[in-house]
This record gives structure tokens, sequence and C-alpha cells, in this order.
């Protein structure tokens, strides 16, 4: 069964958004996919970029750090993992005796390909002094070599946590560690790693929407570059801008980010319009038809294979126990800093 969908017929300059899978495909499989939970006493946890159909079947949809916590205090036997490879090994690394499966794994992520281990490895050996905070999008083996996880939800108390004598480096985002750079005041040796999806979105296209627009709020994810973000009323963690949206008294939002997030906004804030931003093409000129700022690695997993993945519990997640152990006091640490009442944060 094929999960293609044709996009909506927005007004030109605004990105295009994909349909959700029609009733008729997506409830047979919905009610299978339930009936595999039970059986399996599995808990699902999506990604606010998940596909509709697939946000609407999970047990909780969040960010990164929502997941990560979710994973953390878990009962259930299996994690059916929503998102993207380095998520489902985030869920592996806290819960090692469990099954941890993830719909499509190759469902990757540009900033985790841009750091390989080796190279941060090396780079460490330039200076012992290094502490290492990593971005949660990297591979289980770039967080066996850090000090401190952090993702975008808590990044800047990540960096105020800290220790103070230390020299910090912060790998992969170099668009996110900027914008912590800027809030904190605190210097770092970025790694040069990008989001290819948030990096498309450029000032020019959304200077026109301002214009268009003048009292719509922008709300923009730190993913994207400076030159975004200084247009933008609020930067923030996808979980931060459902929160921004609905206490926000607008009406309408501009929304720099994956456009799979508008399902979740305009299930929680109904009477709002949401605008996705659009991208730029290859010319970097706004088009007149613009693509959907869609993640390739986000939209890989369907309803299809939520359900394939539960039946044969496969692709599952396995790691190296050395991996598993030294992964964990990262995140573990991360976890540990969140939690802290905000005035003990520092
Ligand atoms: P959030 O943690 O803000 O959901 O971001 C995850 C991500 O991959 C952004 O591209
Ligand atoms: Fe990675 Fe960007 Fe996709 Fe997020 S949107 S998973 S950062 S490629």
């Amino acid at each position: 069964m094929s999960t293609v969908t044709s996009p909506d017929p927005r007004p030109a300059g605004l990105a295009q958004l994909r349909r959700p899978l029609p009733a008729d495909q997506a409830e047979p499989l919905t009610r299978e996919i339930q009936e595999l939970k039970r059986t399996l006493k599995a808990v699902i946890l999506a990604h606010n970029y998940q596909v509709p159909e697939i946000q609407d079947v999970a047990d909780f949809v969040g960010d990164s750090l929502g997941l990560a916590q979710q994973a953390a205090k878990t009962n259930a036997e299996v994690i059916v993992f929503c998102g993207v490879h380095f998520m489902a090994e985030t869920a592996k690394i806290l819960n090692p005796t469990k099954t941890v499966v993830l719909p499509d794994q190759d469902a990757g992520c540009s900033l985790e390909e841009s750091c390989p281990a080796e190279q941060l490895a090396a780079l460490q050996q330039t200076n012992p002094n290094f502490y290492t905070i990593a971005y949660i999008n990297c591979s289980a083996a770039v967080k066996a070599l850090s000090d401190c996880i952090c993702t975008s939800g808590n990044a800047e108390r990540i960096v105020r946590a800290a220790p103070r004598d230390r020299d910090l480096l912060f790998v992969p985002d170099e668009n996110l560690g900027q914008w912590v750079m800027e809030t904190t005041g605190r210097s770092m040796r970025l790694w040069k790693g990008d989001c290819y999806v948030h990096v498309e979105f450029r000032k020019e296209s959304l200077q026109q929407i301002r214009d268009a627009h003048p009292q719509t709020p922008i709300v923009a994810h730190p993913e994207c570059r400076k030159e975004v973000r200084d247009l933008a009323d609020a930067v923030c963690s996808t979980e931060r801008m459902i929160t921004f949206c609905k206490t926000h008294p607008a009406r309408q939002f501009v929304v720099v980010t994956e456009s799979g997030i508008i399902h979740r906004l305009q299930k929680e804030c109904p009477d709002k319009t949401f605008l996705p931003a659009p991208v730029y093409d290859v010319l970097r000129l706004p088009t007149d038809n613009c693509r959907c700022s869609e993640c390739k690695y986000m939209k890989m997993n369907t309803l299809e294979k939520v359900r394939d993945c539960m039946k044969h519990r496969s692709p599952r997640i396995e790691l190296p126990a050395d991996i598993l152990d030294r992964a964990r006091r990262p995140i573990e640490r991360m976890l540990e800093i969140s939690a802290r009442p905000l005035e003990n944060a520092g």
C-alpha cells in the first residue's frame, strides 16, 4: 500500500502540506497496531515531525527531550520508536534490556552524519581541557565520547551548567551552538554540522511573509541560520513552539521548522492558523509553488512500517555493550540537569 499523499492547495508563497493518509487506509492499520501494542506490551513514542497518522496512534508525541524522558521512565517491554535512528538509539541506551524497534532503519539525520566518532575523538585529542556537549542528534558512539548531551529544549541550561574551568566543545550543530553562545554569553568551539532541512529557510522568504503578515508572530527552531533566527519572535524546540503558540494571544503564526509539527499544532490549537514557512528553491529564489519543509528521514516511517516493525520486532536497535555503558552517563547527566529546579540549574 502506498502512503504517498498529494499536497494541499495553499496560497502561493506558503509551503504546501501533505495530506494525511485517507481514513479507509489508516483505520485498519491503526486497529492492527493497537492490537499488537496490547499483545507486545509496547509503548509507541513519536516525534512531532512524524506523519499525522503515526502521531495519532502514538502514546506520546513530543520533542527529543520529552521522548528521552518518556523512554527513561517507561515500563513497557517493547518501545516502538517513531522518529529517527539516533532517537531510537537513545531509548535503547536508557533501556538496554528492552526491545526497541524503529519502523525504518534508514531513518537517519544529516547532523548525525556530519560528526563521525573518529573525527570527534581526533579533535578531542588536541585539547585535554575540552568539555564536550553533544546535541542529541548524533550517534551512540559520539554520545559515548561526550561529557553531557543536550537537546534544543535544554541546550541553554546544559551550557550554563557546564564547568566554568573547561573549554566547551559543542557538536554537531553549528547553528544551535551559535544560538546558545548568543543566549548564554559562553564561548564554545563549534563543530561544523547542520540540519539540511532547517538551513533551507532563508531570510528573504521569511521577510516576504513578515511584510505580508506584519502582526503574525514567527517561531523558528534553533537549527535555523542566524539570519532566520534574528527575524523570529521566538526561537525554541518543537515542544516549546507548541506551548508558545498555545499561550500566545495571536490567532495566526508562521512556523519555521519541519512541517510535520503543524498537525499537532492544529490539534492542540484548533482555533488558530499555522502558516508553514517556505524554503528556497535551488536558485535561491522564493518559489511560487513552495515545497513543504519536510525531513526525508522523518518521513521514511509510515503506518504500514509501524505495523510491520511490531509484527516482526524488527528493525531492532542493537549496540555494543561498551557503547551502551559509556553513552548512558552523558544522557543521564542531561536528564538530571533538566530535572533540577530552575534556580539550581547552573
Ligand atoms: P526537537 O528536539 O526540537 O524536537 O528537534 C529535533 C530535531 O531533529 C529538529 O530537527
Ligand atoms: Fe536531522 Fe534535520 Fe531531520 Fe531533525 S529535521 S532529524 S535535524 S535531518
